[in-house]
């Protein structure tokens, strides 16, 4: 399961319903920049390092080899889980071949992010891109590193004394003493080291023995290092072929590929949004929609849905159907306009431009669809909803050549339509929505 825009399209709350009818849940790259939302009951839940499968009892969670991880946030999470009165203990296993986010790290994209002023991407200054350039250039230290002590400080010491030298030379800015970091982060160590495992060993066995796995993506195809709205993305491959080298699993394993899209569009932080709104509207939306940010508690930007980039995503990941969330957010629209098609310069540009200065001149072409002007709250059955709203959908799976299989009409589980239309048959049981 991935994300079909920008980030934030309701991937927890997606995979948190589904989990149930799987026996693993596993997340393949990102890090606690995500954050994923599940609500039932009176419940709330916003997930960062850890599966949102974490809720369901007898499914197992995997943290897998692709993530760059925060000790302090992953214990962090496990403890506010636990407080919650959610049960992390053998349902947990975590990589030992993940990354580990320094607190220098974070100081560098801080760092970084101020130095370009107004051209800043917006990251969440979570540490996430330098991990990963560390990672690329073998400096990085992974969680099989972190559990030894003697030989975290062996490979940290060099690393943080020369992050160190950067930000004060550089930047201008102070890290922490070296060795109060290094004692931090081997107390982490220890705490987590009954959770540390070869995940890609376990997985190959279990899937061996038939079971059944949902890898959760992080952030969304729009933000994907190499296919996203470069330089304004993630520092990693959110797509399917993420979730292969992300978790060590075999590209035919993966068996089908859902996508989470918001039935209008999102984005947090900098680059090109072709739909964007800028007034009152976008206000409204946002609003109704509670597009803040889940990390950093940033207002979202908020624009139409945008086919083109659903069918870019339909290219990229071979999506065999979506998850459409948020539906109810535009119930009192009189009329509701989607990107079908692109102009730039006054020509039909119906692929994503792979220069952002260019991406950021393209026109959106609009169609209008009328709206319902009624609450879908409750609606069980896709007939159920107001001809309008089957409509809207109707004329999204036409335009993106791609069929709505679950459709969300509230935060919460049971607030949920299964269509499966056949692609759903065999992968979902019978599932508890409450
Ligand atoms: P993720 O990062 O993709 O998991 O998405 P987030 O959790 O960051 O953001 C999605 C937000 O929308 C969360 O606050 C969810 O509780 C909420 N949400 C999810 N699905 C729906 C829906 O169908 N309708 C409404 N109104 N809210 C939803
Ligand atoms: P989930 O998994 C939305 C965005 C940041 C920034 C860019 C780079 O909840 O959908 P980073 O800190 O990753 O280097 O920031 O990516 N971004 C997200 N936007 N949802 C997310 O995660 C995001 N994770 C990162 O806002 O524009
Ligand atoms: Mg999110």
């Amino acid at each position: 399961m991935i994300g079909g825009q920008w980030g934030d399209e309701g991937k927890g709350k997606i995979v948190d319903l589904i989990s149930p009818s799987f026996d693993l849940v596993a997340r393949y790259q990102g890090g606690h920049n995500a954050g994923h939302t599940v609500r039932f009951q009176d419940k709330h839940f916003a997930l960062r390092l850890i599966p949102s499968g974490i809720c369901r009892q007898g499914v197992m969670n995997i943290v897998g080899n692709g993530l760059v991880i925060d000790p302090r946030a992953l214990l962090y999470e496990m403890e506010t889980l636990r407080a919650a009165g959610v049960e992390i203990g053998d349902n947990l296993k975590v990589s030992d071949r993940a990354h580990v986010i320094l607190p220098t790290h974070a100081l560098l994209d801080g760092a970084r992010e101020k130095a370009l002023g107004s051209a800043n991407i917006g990251t969440t200054s979570r540490g996430i891109g330098p991990t990963y350039e560390s990672k690329a250039n073998r400096t990085g230290i992974r969680l099989a590193d972190l559990v030894d002590a003697d030989r975290f400080v062996e490979l940290a010491r060099p690393l943080l004394t020369h992050q160190g030298a950067v930000l004060r030379h550089f930047y201008g800015t102070d890290a922490p003493p070296v060795d109060a970091i290094l004692q931090e982060y081997i107390e982490c160590g220890q705490k987590l080291r009954r959770f540390v495992t070869d995940t890609s060993a376990y997985l190959g066995h279990e899937l061996a023995r038939g079971k059944k796995l949902l890898c959760e993506g992080a952030q969304g195809v729009m933000l994907d290092v190499d296919h996203g709205t470069y330089p304004f993305v993630t520092s990693s491959s959110c797509g399917p072929g993420g979730a292969v080298t992300g978790l060590g699993i075999a590209p035919r394993s993966i068996g089908l590929v859902l996508a989470v899209s918001k039935a209008y569009t999102t984005r947090v932080g900098s680059g090109p949004f072709p739909t964007e709104l800028h007034d009152e509207l976008g206000d409204r939306i946002r609003k109704r929609g509670n597009e803040f940010g889940t990390v950093t508690g940033r207002p979202r930007r908020v624009g139409w849905f945008d086919a083109v980039v659903a069918r870019t995503a339909a290219r990229l990941a071979g999506i065999d159907g979506i998850a459409l969330t948020k539906l109810d957010v535009l119930d009192d629209l009189d009329e509701i306009p989607v990107c079908v098609g692109y102009e730039l310069e006054g020509q039909p540009a119906n692929e994503v431009p792979a220069r952002a200065d260019h991406y950021e001149r393209v026109r959106p072409v609009l169609e209008v669809f009328p709206g319902w002007k009624t609450s879908i709250e409750g609606a069980a059955t896709f007939d159920e909803l107001p001809e309008n709203a089957q409509r809207y959908v109707s004329a999204l799976e036409k335009l993106t050549g791609v069929p709505v299989v679950i459709l969300s009409t509230g935060a919460k589980r049971e607030q949920t339509i299964l269509r499966g239309r056949g692609i759903l048959d065999g992968w979902l049981r019978d599932l508890d929505r409450t």
